[in-house]
């Protein structure tokens, strides 16, 4: 499909959906929503493609949902219409991998997508933050939940509140981000990444993909008998039978998906 305001590139296992709106640093419109769903779409019927990267450009990742956009609405109807919110959705719970690959701002909506990748590698030029609070209203795409999540109820409590933007650096050591390196690195960072988790089973990236975001969602102990569950479900697979087999012949395993 041709689009307008992403671009999409296949490299072997690995899909790339590059938001691409650089008047507006990336600011989520209805119709790049449409256009990110529709190829994560594409990209899920694809068996060939294992882990998906998102980006933007070195200047912005994005700068959140379009205000010129959102300024005309009426509560009904941002209710009825709902364009944003299907995304949020359909990132958080894509069954493949997907690696956030960050620089520059990264705010509002912008940081909320960031938020439903399951990786995410920054450049050291990122600033993210949720600064709805500067123009009259609060995060709407998941915001208070993830970020508290993330990093806790008081470093959220101040980014929603105050609108103030952190760093890079700060964000890893919250645990925001997985990595940070030099500007120039993102992309291939965020590429070897994604080709190291496209290199496994693919069967067995799902179900940990699947239970590590059940620990949002379940208590402890119903956690651990989910994961069990998947622990034993994966042992049906052939990607296992491969896996141990080629541990014990000094090989690299081919996994199939299967
Ligand atoms: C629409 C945006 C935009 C946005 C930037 N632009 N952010 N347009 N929506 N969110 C546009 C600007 O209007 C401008 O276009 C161009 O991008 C460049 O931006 P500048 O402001 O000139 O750049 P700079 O001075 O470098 O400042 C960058 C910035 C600032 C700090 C990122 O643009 C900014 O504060 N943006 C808004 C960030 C924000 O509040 N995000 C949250 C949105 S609410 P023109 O044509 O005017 O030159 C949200 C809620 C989601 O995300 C909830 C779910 C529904």
């Amino acid at each position: 499909m041709d689009y307008e305001t992403i671009a999409m590139s296949k490299d072997g296992p690995v899909g790339t959906i590059t938001l691409n709106r650089p008047g507006a640093l990336n600011a989520l419109n209805e119709q790049m929503v449409k256009e990110l769903i529709s190829a994560l779409d594409e990209f899920e019927r694809d068996a060939s493609l294992r882990c998906v990267i998102i980006t933007g450009s070195e200047r912005a990742f994005s700068a959140g949902a379009d205000i010129k956009e959102m300024a005309g609405m009426t509560a009904v109807q941002m209710a009825m219409t709902g364009h944003f919110f299907p995304l949020w959705d359909r990132v958080g719970r894509f069954p493949k991998p997907i690696v956030g690959a960050l620089s520059g701002f990264v705010l509002g909506g912008g940081l909320e997508l960031a938020m439903s990748c399951d990786i995410l590698v920054a450049s050291e030029t990122t600033q993210l933050g949720q600064p709805e609070i500067d123009i009259g209203v609060m995060p709407g795409g998941g915001g208070t939940q993830r970020l508290t999540r993330a990093v806790g109820k008081y470093k959220a409590m101040e980014m929603i509140l105050t609108g103030k933007r952190i760093g890079a650096e700060e964000a890893k050591a919250l645990g925001l981000v997985s990595r940070v390196v030099p500007k120039e690195a993102y992309l291939t960072e965020a590429r070897k990444v994604a080709s190291e988790v496209a290199s496994r089973s693919p069967v067995a990236v799902r179900l940990a993909k699947m239970a590590v975001n059940k620990a949002f969602e379940m208590g402890l102990s119903d956690g651990i008998d989910f994961e069990r569950e998947l622990f034993y479900l994966l042992f049906a697979s052939e990607d296992k039978s491969e896996g141990m087999a080629a541990f014990m012949e000094k090989r690299s395993p081919q996994f199939k998906g299967k």
